[in-house]
């Protein structure tokens, strides 16, 4: 097998766009943007605010720096943003990815980030923000659900929308089967707008929405169910 140069390699990272990825526990999330090997993407560090979480493991399996800031150890937000921010800072990201990062980030925060920040939420925003989504969903009785990735602004789950994934509501479905199914298509459209970023293709336009360049008109076209006949 060929051995490839060190010197190359820390050559072709300065062409790459280098990532950092916050979580707060499983990482399922970042485990499939990981796994999606984005062409031109280097994953430079996983973040949490707390030393339990899971997927910092599989980061750490990877390769990949992990860090932990304890936001318990910091008398207020604004320091924990602070902290945040400098360990977030110090591998010079291109973009910062939340998922699945159950904190809550000021705006001074969001600012310092603002058009290389993104969130995943799962509901089809701006329906339910906020927590408990599934839940809310089936006590709403609403007949479809899902999952958008955004970028970030200080208003809570309320930044301009990349990509959303919809799945039915079905009979018989409880918080854990609907979370289940919602997750599942989580997995597929963060790693297609990481890639949508990495390209380059993504453009927020002055009224709030979302461009993504080159993106064929079939690709919106969204397939449903037949309805039953009387
Ligand atoms: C995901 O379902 C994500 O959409 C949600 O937390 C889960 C994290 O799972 N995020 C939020 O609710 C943010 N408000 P993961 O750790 O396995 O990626």
């Amino acid at each position: 097998m060929a051995v490839v140069p060190r010197d190359f390699i820390l050559a072709l990272r300065q062409y790459m766009k280098s990532i950092v990825i916050l979580i707060s526990g499983r990482g399922s999330n970042m485990e499939a943007i990981v796994r999606a090997g984005i062409p031109g993407a280097r994953i430079a560090a996983v973040l949490s605010h707390r030393a339990d979480a899971a997927g910092l493991a599989f980061a750490a399996g990877q390769g990949i720096a992990t860090a932990v800031v304890d936001h318990t150890a910091y008398a207020s937000r604004a320091e924990f943003d602070a902290a945040l921010e400098a360990a977030i800072d110090a591998h010079a990201p291109d973009l910062v990815v939340l998922a699945g990062f159950m904190r809550v980030l000021g705006a001074d925060f969001v600012r310092h980030y603002a058009g290389r920040l993104l969130n995943i939420h799962p509901s089809l925003l701006p329906c339910l923000p906020g927590l408990h989504t599934h839940r809310r969903a089936l006590a709403a009785g609403v007949r479809v659900h899902g999952a958008s990735v955004h970028f970030v602004t200080p208003e809570l789950d309320g930044g301009p929308i990349v990509i959303q994934a919809v799945v039915p509501v079905l009979p018989g479905d409880d918080e854990e089967t609907l979370a289940q199914r919602v997750l599942a298509e989580e997995h597929k459209i963060y790693p297609q707008a990481v890639r949508w970023f990495v390209a380059g293709r993504l453009r927020v336009t002055p009224d709030g929405r979302v461009d993504v360049a080159g993106m064929r008109p079939a690709a919106f076209v969204l397939h449903c169910p037949p309805l039953e006949a009387d």
